[in-house]
């Protein structure tokens, strides 16, 4: 691994992943020793979050933090982000708990956020599953289609030159989380990825993508939903208008300032 890119916190989102937390924690240990971890779990009827206090207790790297009740990824994820921006870590990870992103993959995220590039060091990096060498395994094909037409009208609607913005296995510099007023997020589904991506994006962030092997999980079940695609539809198509009309602003104020110049 090349320079260590300081304290690293892996923020878990659980809802019922008792058959899958256990596994995916001893592998990220054993991958990863030198990371802490926070379980998010909003009290999942399965008992995942009593699995977790008790790894807790026997393990002084894992947190957990348990909430009320089902209130989505999103929202696991900022209430993860000020826990661990409360706590002083200089990088942050997210990670799914069930097996899909491989805690062997995640020192090649971190790398990339240790290497300096030509634009400097990254401030998010984002394992791929579309970018050359990413890929997916045993994912059903209408998840696949979803998943690529999505980042395609992502592209489209939001600019945004990633082949992956919704990919939920990512890695952020602390600080480029602090510049994206987490205050305001509203995201609660699956479209959270692509709220942040662009917030950090538009904060002046360099992203890079690294690839990636994303597993569809063996056990357990997915808690993709028609309401969650129907958020990010809603909310990528209007965070799409709002940045034409900006564009439209930009174009039309010029002129009227001169016009008025004129007068
Ligand atoms: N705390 C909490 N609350 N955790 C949640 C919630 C919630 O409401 N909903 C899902 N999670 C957790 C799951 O327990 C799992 O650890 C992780 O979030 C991902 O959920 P899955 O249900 O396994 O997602 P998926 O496999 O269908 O979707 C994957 O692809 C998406 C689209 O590309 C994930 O990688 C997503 O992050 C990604 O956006
Ligand atoms: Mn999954």
């Amino acid at each position: 691994m090349s320079a260590a890119p300081g304290r690293v916190l892996v923020v878990v989102p659980t809802y019922d992943e008792a058959q899958t937390l256990p596994g995916t924690l001893a592998r990220l240990r054993a991958a990863v020793p030198d990371a802490d971890v926070l379980v998010v779990d909003d009290a999942s009827p399965d008992g995942t979050g009593d699995l977790a206090r008790d790894i807790a207790a026997r393990d002084p790297a894992v947190h957990v933090l348990h909430r009320g009740g089902k209130d989505g990824l999103g929202a696991a994820y900022v209430a993860g982000f000020g826990w661990a921006l409360g706590r002083g870590y200089d990088v942050v990870v997210e990670m799914d708990a069930d097996g899909s992103h491989q805690p062997e993959q995640l020192p090649r995220l971190l790398d990339a956020l240790a290497a300096p590039g030509p634009q400097g060091a990254p401030d998010l990096v984002i394992g791929s599953r579309w970018v050359p060498g990413g890929e997916v395994e045993n994912w059903p094909w209408h998840r696949e289609v979803l998943s690529r037409a999505g980042n395609g009208y992502v592209r489209l609607a939001l600019g945004l030159r990633l082949g992956d913005a919704t990919a939920g296995f990512r890695a952020y510099r602390a600080s480029a989380l602090r510049d994206t007023d987490l205050a305001t997020v509203a995201s609660h589904g699956y479209c959270f990825q692509v709220d942040m991506a662009w917030r950090v994006a538009r904060a002046g962030g360099h992203v890079v993508e690294v690839p990636i092997t994303f597993v569809e999980r063996t056990a357990g079940r997915s808690k993709m939903s028609r309401s969650i695609v129907t958020e990010a539809l809603w909310k990528v198509t209007a965070w799409g208008v709002r940045r034409r009309a900006g564009q439209l602003r930009a174009l039309v104020r010029p002129r009227a300032a001169a016009r008025s110049r004129v007068r």
